[in-house]
């Protein structure tokens, strides 16, 4: 039984990332989507409100469990016996990516595999996606419809200087 981790900021989940999961899917037997804290990005949704949202819009796969990681992916990775982590890659990350996933496999010997974004996604990241909707460009297109109301409104209340936490 093979498990893979779709780990992730999520902040919020786009339709690439959800395409990455749907073919994680496919792949292997079991999901976990671990929704964790990119340390380097300000945070519009709180961990939780994130690992919610994906729990409804992952609903659709009986094999899909999502929950909040903290710390290293690959202690997580090895505490919930995972055997592979799976990523969507884009041609810009793939760097930063490359060098994370070599990091990861030095650290505990677990492997990454690269699924290229689906190419109407490729353009689509949640930090470009905040800052329309900051902006107040629309995202609709880019974003579950549940998603993108939920970001245009804690887009509002945020500049309407509504407290959260991050
Ligand atoms: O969606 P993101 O922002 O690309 O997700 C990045 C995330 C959270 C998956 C990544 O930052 C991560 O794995 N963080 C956990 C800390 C960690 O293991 N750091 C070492 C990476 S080699």
């Amino acid at each position: 039984m093979t498990r893979a981790v779709c780990p992730g900021s999520f902040d919020p989940v786009t339709h690439g990332h959800l395409d990455v999961i749907k073919r994680t899917v496919r792949i292997v037997d079991d999901v976990l989507v671990a929704v964790g804290t990119n340390i380097s990005k300000n945070a519009l949704f709180t961990s939780n409100e994130r690992v919610e949202m994906l729990t409804e819009e992952c609903a659709q796969w009986s094999n899909v469990e999502v929950t909040l990681f903290e710390g290293l992916l690959v202690d997580f990775c090895t505490a919930n016996d995972i055997d592979i982590i799976s990523k969507g890659l884009r041609a810009a990350d793939l760097g930063y990516e490359l060098q994370m996933a070599q990091m990861n496999r030095q650290l505990t010997g677990v492997d990454t595999i690269f699924l290229p974004t689906a190419p109407q996604w490729a353009f689509v990241s949640s930090s470009l996606v905040r800052e329309v909707a900051t902006l107040g460009g629309d995202v609709t297109a880019f974003l579950p419809e549940r998603i993108a109301a939920r970001t245009m409104e804690r887009v509002a209340s945020r500049d309407a200087g509504t407290a959260r936490d991050v």
